[in-house]
């Protein structure tokens, strides 16, 4: 049995160094380190503003607050995500609206937006149009307005921002981009992260770059930046004391620790993601061939990957969570990848969602598998997972 590891931080010496210059200074927190990672993504995007925050749900989080989305109001964004990009609009009780997403590569369907924001302007009853079956209760009480979309860059591959913004534009509504899974990615050209009003990162320790926990918005929108850089800040305004507080804010604060790390990571973040491809591109090799399953599928929009996780999609006759119980047993981690939103228990509870409301969700969640993925797998251990999904799909048991 080799030993595998569902994700792996890349780290060096360099990020070791860095963190350990940090401990022989008094500044912890608010220093230099900060200031340099966010001149990081600066550079990276092209954009004004870089805010480093302690997570990426934070990030998204004071994304929300600056667009002026609060309780009652209406967003439109996707159930295929990880759950924090729904989160963030229940913390202010705002209310999610759900479209499904694109077959093949998970991301928010575009088509479905525009339906939604149509019937949404029209009034309720032409909601069964986007959303089969039911209508979430909470949406037509509390009248509020539609104010914002929310896309996710799943997987690491952009969503389809040349269909998307211009729905955006003509209703006037902001667009949060979460590229927590997508640092380095490139839509058409442009850099992930970019596309819409604000964009987020995250850098938990499976992402492209990791300070162990993190996460960065940049934005182009000098009185959000203003906004967000309070919020992150217990509220401080410009001018603020330590004990002034001009807003309700958050300790968001990323410390100067992780942010030396980020510093160290992101000069390197090309030879990162190259690392990650070759990974991927094992994984293309060494799974072909085998009927019941399905690589994951990128589009020609994507001008590049960046690999966050590998995700394949089992045939349907097969039981994915019996492969999953045999690979486990063979020292090899997977996860169902990703788990639908609607069908949290919560969020049924709160919403009334039931199976069968976003059908395409359903189904990408019902066949995907994340495999081991990091840019420090070796080829041996790609090889050693492929086989033993080979040898796995063999035996009689996977079978539905
Ligand atoms: C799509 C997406 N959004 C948001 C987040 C939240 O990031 P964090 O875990 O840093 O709060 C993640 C992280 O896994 C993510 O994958």
């Amino acid at each position: 049995m080799i030993k595998v590891n569902m994700s792996s931080p890349d780290l060096n010496d360099d990020d070791r160094k860095a963190v350990m210059e940090v401990l022989n200074t008094p500044n912890l927190s608010m220093g230099r380190r900060i200031i340099a990672f966010e001149d990081a993504f600066r550079e990276l995007t092209g954009l004004k503003h870089a805010i480093g925050v302690n997570s990426g749900t934070a990030g998204l989080h004071l994304c929300v607050r600056a667009a002026g989305i609060e309780a009652g109001d209406l967003v439109v964004t996707t159930p295929f995500s990880f759950i924090s990009s729904t989160n963030v609009f229940l913390f202010e009780k705002a209310i999610p609206i759900f479209v499904d997403v694109d077959r093949k590569t998970g991301n928010i369907d575009p088509e479905l937006i525009e339906l939604a924001v149509e019937d949404l302007m029209l009034g309720a009853e032409k909601a069964a149009r986007w959303m089969p079956g039911h209508l979430p209760p909470h949406a037509w009480d509390n009248k509020g307005s539609l104010k914002a979309l929310l896309p996710v860059d799943v997987f690491g591959q952009p969503a389809d921002y040349d269909a998307i913004l211009p729905i955006a534009h003509r209703y006037g509504l902001k667009v949060i981009e979460d590229s927590c899974e997508a640092l380095g990615a490139e839509y058409k050209g442009r850099q992930a992260g970019t596309l819409g009003d604000y964009g987020v990162f995250a850098f938990y320790p499976n992402k492209q770059i990791t300070t162990g926990e993190g996460g960065m918005i940049v934005t182009d929108d000098d009185e959000a930046a203003s906004m967000m850089n309070a919020l992150r800040n217990q509220g401080r305004a410009p001018g603020d004391t330590w004990l002034d507080h001009t807003h309700m804010g958050y300790n968001y604060r990323l410390d100067e620790l992780s942010a030396a790390m980020g510093v160290t990571q992101m000069a390197r973040l090309d030879s990162l993601l190259n690392k990650r491809q070759k990974v991927a591109d094992w994984y293309a090799k060494h799974l072909s061939g085998i009927d019941e399953v399905v690589p994951p599928m990128l589009v020609s929009s994507t001008t590049r990957v960046s690999w966050f996780v590998y995700v394949i999609r089992v045939d349907e006759k097969i039981n994915r969570d019996s492969l999953a119980k045999i690979l486990a047993a063979k020292g090899i981690p997977v996860r169902p990848y990703f788990s639908p939103i609607h069908l949290q228990p919560y969020m049924r509870n709160m919403f009334g969602y039931q199976i069968g409301d976003y059908p395409v969700t359903e189904y990408l969640g019902n066949v995907s598998l994340a495999i081991p993925f990091s840019g420090v797998m070796t080829e041996e251990q790609v090889v050693y997972v492929c086989q033993s999904i080979k040898e796995a799909l063999s035996n009689r048991n996977v079978m539905n």
